[in-house]
């Protein structure tokens, strides 16, 4: 089986409902935009850029059925502004789904000022650069993979290393391969890699569900840890698995490169840092942000208690795991308060390289990182 979180052909999109995972392997259809916004927001698809595909090609579903295309080409483009502007408001953080709405606006607009385009050009014009964005994910993550494994490498040339990640960066959160996931599948690749921890990634468990799920499905070596055991692992100094880099992806990356990314990443890059321990993120360009020039300007996005409190998963009688058979149960104490952040800002200082499609970014002489070269990813 190939691993797909979002399956489209025009003009059909289904998304892998990774709410069922890693139990049930099931396609949702999403048939237009209010589809989407609603598989964002209750997190049936996730991931940077998988929700910016998503958003974005649900989109171009609708535009089909709806037949837009009999209408004024400014009409049809004002349409769809409206409906990426509408996009957007699924999730906050992530940048690269206003990113991507950003883009798309402006090939609608110029679109629909071309002499002799009707309404039928400005949706293909849309339709085309929707689909393009899952085939440009697939080549970005791959060559992030590269890079990334090449970096890593170095640090113990000639030795299988142990890299530790958080959350899920991989098939399930891009178009294909992943980016941080995407370079432990390279350092696998190249025989490289001892051994991949994850962590269970509280509280939504995108570690213990969505990657353990891909790693077990790869067959790379692999173990799961609770994200209060980062700190105990890296501290360990047997030779067999030891750990050279934490990698993590990103949700938006500051113009001085702070980064927002799962709630936990920062503790992780704190305790790197103790450990003498590399700390990397991998993200395409179009992650990093110039616009926001430092953690000040992220927006955390909050999620419902009920995360905290409630654990929801089939039944398991001790023998049998009855994959049908949901069941909630209470977690915490009932009247107790919650904050849940659902990510966290790592400042740059902690940050050892980003890893982009283009390559590995280190802090230059003074210290900071030059991100500016992702300048033309954005046009
Ligand atoms: O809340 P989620 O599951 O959408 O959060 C996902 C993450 O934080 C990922 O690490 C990040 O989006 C990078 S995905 C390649």
């Amino acid at each position: 089986m190939v691993l797909e979180a979002i399956r489209y052909k025009p003009y059909s999109l289904q998304i892998l409902n990774q709410l069922k995972l890693p139990h049930q392997i099931e396609y949702d259809d999403i048939t237009g935009s209010e589809d989407g916004w609603n598989a964002i927001r209750d997190m049936r698809t996730r991931g940077a850029p998988a929700i910016a595909i998503v958003a974005a090609l649900s989109l171009a579903v609708e535009l089909h059925v709806g037949k837009s295309s009999d209408n004024a080409p400014e009409d049809v483009s004002a349409y769809i502004v409206e409906k990426l502007d509408y996009l957007v408001t699924s999730r906050p953080t992530a940048v690269n789904l206003a990113d991507a709405a950003r883009k798309l606006k402006k090939i609608v607009e110029s679109a629909a000022k071309v002499d002799g385009n009707d309404g039928t050009a400005v949706v293909k014009a849309y339709c085309d650069a929707a689909a393009q964005m899952l085939i440009s994910d697939v080549s970005d993550n791959k060559a992030i993979g590269k890079y990334g494994a090449e970096w890593i490498e170095k640090l113990a040339p000639g030795e299988q290393v142990g890299v530790l990640t958080h959350c899920n960066t991989g098939s399930l959160a891009t178009a294909g391969y992943g980016t941080a996931l995407g370079v432990i599948r390279s350092l696998h690749a190249n025989g490289s890699l001892k051994r991949a921890f994850c962590t269970e990634t509280r509280p939504y468990n995108q570690g213990s569900r969505l990657t353990a799920f891909e790693l077990v499905h790869d067959k790379i070596p692999a173990t799961l840890i609770t994200d209060s055991m980062a700190s105990a692992l890296l501290q360990l100094k047997g030779p067999s698995d030891r750990i050279v880099a934490i990698v993590v992806g990103a949700d938006r990356v500051a113009a001085n490169g702070d980064t927002a990314n799962k709630i936990g990443t920062y503790q992780l890059a704190i305790t790197a840092k103790h450990h003498g321990v590399k700390f990397l993120v991998a993200a395409p360009r179009t992650t990093i942000d110039l616009q926001t020039k430092t953690d000040a300007d992220i927006i955390i996005e909050e999620r419902p208690s009920t995360e905290m409190k409630r654990m929801k998963g089939p039944r398991f009688d001790g023998e049998v795991l009855e994959v049908n058979q949901v069941e909630v149960v209470s977690i915490a104490a009932e009247g107790i308060d919650v904050w849940n952040p659902a990510f966290d800002v790592t400042p740059a200082e902690l940050i050892d390289g980003i890893i982009t499609e283009l390559g590995v970014v280190e802090k230059g002489e003074k210290g900071a990182f030059d991100l500016t070269f992702a300048m033309e990813a954005h046009n």
